[in-house]
């Protein structure tokens, strides 16, 4: 058995690729660019690259649909420039994880295109197909359950030439793997040693809970109620997904030195801790999305809302992850990935006056906090939102079948009322170009970018804040470099304090020898904070420059951020 990656000391940086850099002026990022930015990475201080899917991809889904495991996308490069980037990522000290999609295939997949062919197609079982529950009158077939999908109002699709329905939790273009069939689980061992015999060094693994579906497909209640959203949360966690992990691991992982994280939606603490316990061969730590759903729609329509998050709502969530999982399992820590909006325009103030200060508040709260940090593209430069006035302005498919089930069909929210929802929440915030200059398309590309940038890219770029010694990508140099230096980041206990003050989140780190006091203001407002005086304390980080006349008592200046540590 090999000794895993010391995740606890690692910092990840997430890559969409497609959204990156454009090496060759298609207009779409790809692994040359990637190789053209390494050294930004590597002088950030982070240990590794975690990379969305690069496979080959018809793009229903951005690549999160696959159609060969084992071939690159062929608008990313090709195998040889994938092997060149892992070495140059090595030159630098850098790993590369990639991004694990076997919930499901694209439907152009080899095997989807067997086993759709005929009914006794060994490929068959590859896939979930089961026979209609019924007709209507006009003989119309009626799917097997209820089920909502994440991307098309059903999550079963009539197949006319075997007459069946097949199961996608996503589109219509995104079948689920029958993982109960062996022969798939061995496909999937077998192409992630593929890839780790290439130098990958382990996966972030995509929807992993859903991948064990209960066998009776009991309806869902919340649809049978008269719910709209997805019917995943009653999917996610089936009865055997924690056996499956364990074989994953005994059957490849073992065999390597990796890191792994589990995305997991619908998950609580308990569930985190039976995915990424220290002692249960399963996952070095998985993503919790509590934190995220915390700010969605009132009514229960998802996540399309622009209401802002309560912070003691949002702290407390955080607070119970903490100590949780303290002792017993590992966090991942995130406000931004490439799904999420960007996380300085929903949790902070992303005007002029407090971008770059409120961006360098969420990320102190966020990285002193206990478990590994991910920073997605463009957060470590204080990127923003955009709203892009036309929906054709888009790409992302979940927006786009958000708009047809909440305003074409029920008609819940008006165009306009959308427009704002997809400007909040919308998946595209995260995915408009890497803004790297105030030259033409912000020197993502020569050519025209798939999707447009975000207007504001000529004051926003990463040549302007990387070289402003006050900017946020300096801020999170100094960020990583702390956890390298004091290790009270990485093996500290966690409290929470004044759990209920609305506009501050501060908490104490402890070890027998150390504590930190991490104190943030959320507000644009002058706040005060309780905190216990320690004479010891002096202040290792700040997001304002005055530092002698401060004390752990005077009060936070709007989103001001202070860390101090006391050590005896
Ligand atoms: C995950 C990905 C998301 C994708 C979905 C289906 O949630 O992060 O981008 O659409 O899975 O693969
Ligand atoms: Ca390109």
């Amino acid at each position: 058995m090999t000794q895993d990656i010391d995740f606890r000391r690692s910092v990840v940086y997430q890559i969409y690729p497609r959204s990156f850099a454009d090496s060759n002026g298609d207009g779409v990022g790809d692994l040359p660019g990637i190789i053209q930015h390494l050294d930004y990475i590597a002088d950030l201080g982070v240990t590794d690259i975690w990379l969305s899917p690069i496979y080959a991809s018809p793009n229903d889904d951005n690549g999160y649909d696959i159609s060969d495991y084992r071939a690159i996308m062929a608008e990313f490069g090709t195998l040889d420039d994938f092997d060149r980037l892992v070495h140059e990522a090595q030159k630098r000290g850098l790993r590369i994880i990639m991004d694990l999609v076997v919930n499901h295939t694209s439907d152009e997949h080899e095997w989807f295109q067997q086993s759709r062919s005929s009914r006794d197609n060994p490929y068959r079982d590859y896939y979930i197909w089961r026979d209609p529950s019924g007709y209507t009158t006009e003989g119309k077939p009626i799917p097997p359950n209820n089920w909502i999908s994440c991307f098309s109002p059903s999550a079963w699709e009539w197949d006319e030439p075997t007459q069946q329905f097949y199961l996608h939790l996503f589109s219509t273009k995104q079948p689920d793997l029958n993982w109960d069939n062996p022969k798939v689980r061995a496909e999937v061992y077998d192409l992630m040693r593929f890839w780790l015999d290439r130098g990958v060094s382990g996966f972030r693994m995509d929807v992993i809970n859903a991948i064990s579906k209960d066998p009776e497909f009991p309806d869902d209640p919340r649809v049978t109620a008269g719910g709209r959203e997805s019917s995943l949360y009653l999917i996610a966690n089936g009865p055997r997904v924690h056996e499956f992990l364990r074989e994953m691991r005994r059957e490849v992982l073992d065999d390597y030195s990796t890191l792994t994280v589990g995305e997991t939606p619908d998950t609580t603490v308990a569930d985190g801790l039976a995915y990424a316990g220290f002692n249960r061969g399963e996952l070095n730590m998985v993503f919790t999305f509590e934190h995220m759903m915390l700010d969605g729609n009132p009514d229960g329509y998802g996540k399309w809302w622009d209401g802002k998050v309560d912070v003691p709502t949002l702290k407390q969530n955080l607070a119970h992850w903490q100590e949780g999982l303290a002792g017993k399992a590992w966090n991942s820590l995130y406000w931004n990935n490439h799904d999420q909006p960007r996380v300085v325009s929903r949790f902070g103030d992303d005007s002029p006056q407090w971008r770059v200060t409120s961006a360098t508040m969420l990320a102190t709260t966020l990285h002193m906090m206990c478990g590994t940090p991910y920073i997605y593209q463009g957060e470590e430069i204080g990127m923003t939102n955009v709203a892009f006035p036309e929906l054709s302005d888009y790409d992302d498919i979940e927006q786009r079948n958000a708009y047809a089930q909440y305003v074409d069909k029920a008609k819940i929210f008006s165009h306009e009322q959308m427009m704002h929802y997809i400007h909040a929440r919308g998946r595209d915030n995260a995915r408009t170009p890497m803004q790297w200059s105030a030259t033409k398309n912000a020197g993502f590309s020569t050519g025209t970018p798939w999707l447009k940038i975000n207007p504001n890219y000529r004051e926003l770029n990463a040549e302007r804040d990387v070289a402003d010694p006050r900017g946020v990508y300096q801020y999170y140099q100094r960020l990583i470099e702390l956890r390298k230096k004091y290790p009270v980041i990485i093996d500290g206990d966690f409290q929470l304090l004044s759990p209920d003050d609305p506009y501050t989140f501060s908490y104490l780190r402890r070890t027998k020898t150390d504590t930190l006091l991490v104190t943030s203001n959320f507000t644009e407002h002058e706040r005060s904070v309780a905190v216990d005086s320690n004479p010891g304390y002096r202040l290792i980080l700040s997001n304002y420059e005055d530092k002698e006349k401060t004390t752990p008592e005077s009060p936070l200046r709007g989103y001001e951020t202070r860390v101090w540590l006391a050590s005896t």
